[in-house]
């Protein structure tokens, strides 16, 4: 099979983060500060090093912090440079976008993850495309984006990343009604946005990485609200089920934090705190000495 190179990927980051009350009031979630990098930093590495090259953001008011840090920032970099500190330089060097890799569409209203994707429709074209929540972070060893395209030049058609979710949560996820289980891969038949644990069809479900074809953007145009009031971007993809090309998910390897939650993001948090060669050991050794007070007070 043949299939084309995927170099364009959408960032949907209009949505308004309300689980992040009051912080998100006037910082914007994908800004919030993952150890030392804010979470697109970490969406944006891993869509790097699956080859993408054009970078789309879906914005909205109240984002303009998300929009300069991509870009230079000349008194800053020339108070590091007088100041000799080339690894700063080097930290700031790796933030910046080239001059027209970056673009930005605006949704008006928070309408829904597939009204927000459809919002970039016209800079899509013809080609199949990434789509990447960074409130998902996924530590692995190799980035999950690149092992769905590695897999996507295999299958064709769509591609959703899937892990296994405990019975009782498939209500926050969109779930997979699986075709053909090929074991890494699997073809889907179906999808069910957030479904009781008693109509899910599977505990397969959908994460925030994507490989949609443009039929996934026609049919976008043609949907009308699905659950929850919002333009359902499971719907869109669900459609291309019966297609000839098909949709498949891949149990990726890694392990995904939802940093759309408080939960998951201090989860995310002390995971990253403790990969990181420069704070792990007094980090661990805080943590240690907290859980032993904690026992030792009860
Ligand atoms: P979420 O479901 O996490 O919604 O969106 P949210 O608004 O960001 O957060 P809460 O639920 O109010 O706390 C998942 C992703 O889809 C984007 C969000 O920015 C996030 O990256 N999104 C969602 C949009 O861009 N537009 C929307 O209308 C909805």
């Amino acid at each position: 099979m043949t299939t084309t190179r995927i170099t364009k990927a959408i960032f949907p980051v209009a949505g308004l983060g309300t689980r992040f009350l009051p912080a998100t009031k006037s910082i914007p979630k994908e800004i919030m500060t993952l150890v030392d990098r804010p979470l697109i930093q970490y969406a944006i590495d891993e869509a790097r090093a699956a080859g993408i090259t054009e970078f789309i953001f879906v914005t909205s008011r109240g984002k303009s912090a998300l929009e300069d840090y991509f870009d230079d920032a000349p008194e800053l970099e020339a108070e590091l440079r007088r100041k000799n500190k080339a690894d700063l330089l080097e930290v700031l060097r790796h933030t910046n976008m080239d001059s027209g890799a970056i673009a930005y569409v605006r949704q008006n209203r928070p309408m829904g993850l597939g009204h927000a994707v459809w919002c970039a429709r016209r800079l899509i074209g013809d080609e199949p495309f990434a789509v990447l929540l960074p409130d998902d972070v996924i530590a692995a060893d190799r980035p999950c984006l690149q092992q769905m395209v590695e897999m996507h030049a295999e299958t064709g058609g769509c591609m959703v990343a899937a892990m296994e979710v405990a019975p009782h949560r498939t209500s926050s996820y969109g779930v997979l009604d699986i075709g053909e289980d090929r074991g890494t891969v699997v073809r889907v038949k179906g999808m069910v946005e957030k479904p009781k644990p008693e109509d899910a069809p599977s505990t397969l479900a959908v994460i925030g990485r994507y490989i949609l074809t443009p039929r996934v953007m026609s049919n976008l145009d043609r949907i009308k609200t699905g659950a929850g009031g919002e333009i359902q971007l499971t719907d869109a993809i669900a459609e291309e089920t019966g297609s000839a090309e098909g949709v498949f998910g891949l149990r990726f390897q890694g392990q995904r934090y939802d940093c759309g939650t408080k939960v998951g993001f201090l989860q995310a948090t002390v995971a990253f705190g403790l990969a990181r060669p420069d704070l792990k050991d007094e980090f661990a050794d805080f943590l240690h000495g907290y859980f032993a007070q904690a026992k030792a007070a009860q």
